[in-house]
């Protein structure tokens, strides 16, 4: 299975009507949207799932946070809320699947304890993840900048970042899917964070674009999240 089954109209639809809303996040913006789509069809290929659906929730996964302020963490709810008051999506999906893709948006964070109600659910959660350090450099600093703003240094943005995802790493960061090349990913990706000194430079690197580009001031008063 791949992106290539997608009915054409629906993603005309999404492209025009769902990928713009996005311009307004960046941690969670178009890229990762476009990173999102394409493991959760990495994913998809071990299962009988509907390529449509498994699109559609990726591209509405995260639009939650357009509408929150406080709670960040209510996001994947708000997602869902929007996805099923959507009735253009009735031209292309029975209620019953909306019923399910609702669902699946609903538990598409890494962070839930508990398994996912569905497939579909289990397949975007696990392909949330932030599994190269690059990409989660640039969109953790951004948050950190954004939420953080008694820090002010690289060094300080650096200890608390790093510090978070050590323990989300030891706690609650476990794939629902059985997927060889998100397993691999994973595995990888928990090895090279642990050595310190080469994630830091990573780190720096992603600091020093987004001061180069002066984006600190965008982070704060223009992107939701
Ligand atoms: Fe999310
Ligand atoms: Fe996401």
């Amino acid at each position: 299975m791949n992106e290539d089954l997608v009915n054409k109209d629906l993603k005309i639809y999404l492209k025009k009507n769902i990928f713009p809303k996005y311009k307004k996040l960046y941690a969670h913006g178009l890229e990762h949207i476009n990173y999102v789509i394409h493991h959760s069809f990495i994913i998809a290929k071990d299962y009988d799932v509907d390529p449509n659906m498994i699109y559609c929730i990726a591209c509405y996964h995260d639009l939650g946070l357009l509408k929150i302020s406080t709670e960040r963490n209510n996001h994947a709810i708000e997602s869902g809320k929007i996805l099923q008051a959507d009735q253009n999506l009735k031209r292309f999906f029975i209620t019953e699947q909306i019923q399910i893709m609702k669902e699946a948006v609903e538990e598409h964070s890494g962070d839930q304890n508990q398994r996912p109600r569905n497939i579909y659910g289990e397949i975007v959660s696990d392909a949330d993840r932030d599994l190269e350090i690059p990409t989660l450099a640039k969109r953790q600093l951004q948050t950190s900048i954004k939420y953080y703003p008694e820090l002010t240094t690289f060094e300080e943005h650096f200890e608390r970042c790093y510090k978070y995802i050590l323990e989300r790493n030891k706690k609650k960061f476990n794939l629902w899917t059985k997927n060889d090349t998100i397993k691999s990913m994973m595995t990888s990706f928990k090895n090279q964070f642990l050595d310190k000194e080469t994630t830091k430079k990573i780190y720096r690197s992603a600091w020093e674009k987004i001061e180069s580009a002066k984006l600190k001031e965008k982070f704060i008063n223009y992107y939701k999240d």
